[in-house]
């Protein structure tokens, strides 16, 4: 069974609002005509869906150890990839971690069904993608419709869509001559990422960086403080929609 669609639209004007993640509201059809805050009374279901190393899911792990995310809990982490390291630190911080990996289906579409299963059978309130290399189905996007939010390791537009993710983005950055290159959390919509952006952080580049030493300064000073930041964001209500760009509160 699945909770709503926890971010739930109002008309107010020309403009629609995206109201913030009402965690635990009951299953219902209907979107809710109003546009609640969450309400804190029980924690936001966080999935966090990975395919390798899992530094940023290790971000929020350690965000939520050290006190912060509040009003959140990760519920259940997938990896596409067996064997992937981020697997292994979900279970050492007592984390379900799951594989479902398109290896082990027939076609693409018995893939997407079991994946869409897995997501479905944890009931999340907000699915965030941690470096997940998997091209989402779209009946996914359109159910956890502003559900669903991304990190990417660029300034986006730039440096971003099909054909830029890990490496390629930081060695086209590099190629380009940018100084300034960054991160940035967004929501997933059905473009490659396309989706209203939720938070950026700037990185400057260096003289001499590779795209490994520049990969791993976004990181460090961009992704891994935006993912937790976004979450606890979302997690405190604070996060509109408003004609497809975000507004904090
Ligand atoms: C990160 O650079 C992320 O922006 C990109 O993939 C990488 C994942 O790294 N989408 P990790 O698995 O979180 O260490």
């Amino acid at each position: 069974m699945l909770t709503k669609q926890a971010l739930t639209e109002e008309t107010v004007g020309d403009h629609t609002v995206t109201g913030g993640i009402a965690a635990g509201d009951p299953v219902c059809g209907d979107a809710v005509s109003d546009s609640p805050a969450f309400d804190g009374k029980r924690k936001l279901r966080v999935l966090v869906c990975v395919s390798g190393g899992g530094t940023n899911l290790q971000a929020i792990i350690d965000a939520k150890k050290a006190g912060r995310l509040e009003n959140a809990e990760i519920i259940r982490v997938i990896s596409n990839k067996k064997g992937a390291y981020a697997l292994e630190r979900a279970e050492k911080a007592g984390i379900e971690g799951i594989c479902v990996s398109p290896k082990d289906f027939p076609d693409r579409e018995a893939f997407h069904r079991a994946l869409l299963a897995a997501v479905e059978e944890a009931k999340p309130d907000l699915i965030v993608l941690a470096g997940f290399l998997v091209v989402l189905p779209a009946e996914m996007i359109s159910r956890y419709r502003n559900r669903i939010i991304n990190i990417h390791p660029s300034l986006i537009p730039s440096f971003c869509g099909t054909g830029f993710y890990g490496l390629k983005v930081h060695e086209a950055a590099l190629a380009r001559g940018v100084k300034v290159t960054g991160a940035t959390v967004h929501f997933v919509d059905e473009g490659t990422d396309t989706g209203p952006i939720i938070r950026q952080k700037p990185v400057i580049v260096q003289e001499g960086d590779t795209p490994e030493i520049l990969q791993r300064r976004v990181m460090e000073e961009a992704e891994w403080i935006l993912l937790p930041e976004a979450i606890e964001l979302i997690a405190a209500g604070q996060v509109d929609i408003v004609d497809n760009r975000v507004l904090i509160r």
